[in-house]
């Protein structure tokens, strides 16, 4: 189709025994903030490096912009920008000379180039740090950058390989913001993540792999309408009767409870008054509780139902 950017075929990638990627099928349109969200090791990076034929794979195939990419398309590599999930700039060159290397590799004429290096600076607003070496940047500033160095030339796709993992909440924040800006000027971006907030803020649409599969696809409303968890509600209290338990496991709706660390979790399915039912036999009771919250689904619902593991479960 005209406004497929990638189309990844039966793409199978195996390191000896291991199947990093098991016949994964994508296609990112263009205009799309893709979210690749899987747990350590589910094969996003290896997906990436594939997609970029830095990687050579085991079976299937890979367009984008509607050509067949091999590791000698340079055309289509031009049009790409990559940060990759390791830093990689250069510690002998302060901030400016790395952005202007890396968009020097893609932009010959100088006054442009030199326009477009301008530009990446205030875009990742490093601008009090120019002449900066790499080793004096915090960890926040490095990310920044590192994504500078990915974008200056202005290419169609960007690719970020989990660009906000240690780093500080402000640079995090700007580094979101600035993905969709970067979308909102043209861009189609692909962004792999294990935080499902992340993914949640920002993707338009989102793949969860899994052990090399991709176990769902769609936006993150889709996700969440394809398991049965619409409301989870959390109540603070120390103890309840078994019988009491029992009659709110009953309720209708409620199709799993748990009780434990000074917490009563009610998961809900459909059902509209399920809070009020519940507070209702607790009151009943003359029980007495702390504080109450329900939660509407996350991705870690959806994950947990897929795949019986939770996302947050692997995360550092
Ligand atoms: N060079 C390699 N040799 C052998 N196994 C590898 C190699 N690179 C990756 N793997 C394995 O392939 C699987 C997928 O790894 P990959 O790095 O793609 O995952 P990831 O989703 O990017 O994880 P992370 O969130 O940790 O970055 C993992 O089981 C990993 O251990
Ligand atoms: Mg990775």
């Amino acid at each position: 189709m005209e406004n497929t950017v990638i189309k990844i075929n039966n793409l199978v990638k195996r390191y000896g025994d291991l199947i990093a990627l098991d016949h994964l099928e994508l296609e990112i349109k263009q205009g799309e903030i893709f979210g690749l969200l899987g747990p350590n090791g589910s094969g996003k990076t290896t997906t990436i490096n594939c997609l970029l034929s830095l990687l050579a794979f085991d079976k299937g195939d890979i367009e984008i912009f509607g050509k067949k990419m091999t590791p000698v398309s340079y055309d289509i590599k031009k049009e790409i920008g990559v940060i990759m999930q390791n830093v990689t700039v250069f510690d002998e060159l302060t901030v400016y000379e790395n952005i202007d290397y890396f968009c020097g590799l893609y932009i010959n004429d100088k006054a442009k180039r030199k326009q477009y290096v301008e530009d990446a600076i205030k875009f990742v607003e490093l601008g009090d740090f120019r002449k900066f070496y790499p080793k004096k940047l915090s960890g926040g500033l490095l990310r920044r950058l590192n994504i500078a160095c990915g974008i200056a030339h202005k290419p169609k796709l960007i690719i970020l390989d989990e660009p906000t993992v240690a780093v500080d909440p402000q640079s995090r924040n700007r580094i979101l913001e600035g993905i969709q800006e970067l979308n909102k000027n043209g861009a189609t971006v692909i962004y792999t993540s294990h935080y499902m907030e992340e993914v949640e803020q920002i993707c338009t649409r989102i793949a969860i792999m899994d052990k090399g599969k991709k176990i769902a696809e769609g936006t993150k409303d889709e996700l969440k309408r394809m398991i049965k968890n619409t409301e989870t509600i959390t109540i603070e209290i120390l103890d309840i009767p078994e019988n009491i338990l029992k009659e709110i496991s009953g309720l209708p709706h409620v199709y799993d409870t748990d009780l434990s660390n000074g917490k009563l979790t009610v998961c809900c399915s459909g059902g509209k008054h399920n809070l009020t039912r519940v507070l209702d036999v607790l009151q009943r009771n003359e029980l007495s509780f702390g504080r109450v919250y329900t939660e509407l689904p996350t991705l870690n619902d959806v994950f947990l139902e897929i795949t019986g593991t939770a996302l947050r479960d692997k995360e550092e």
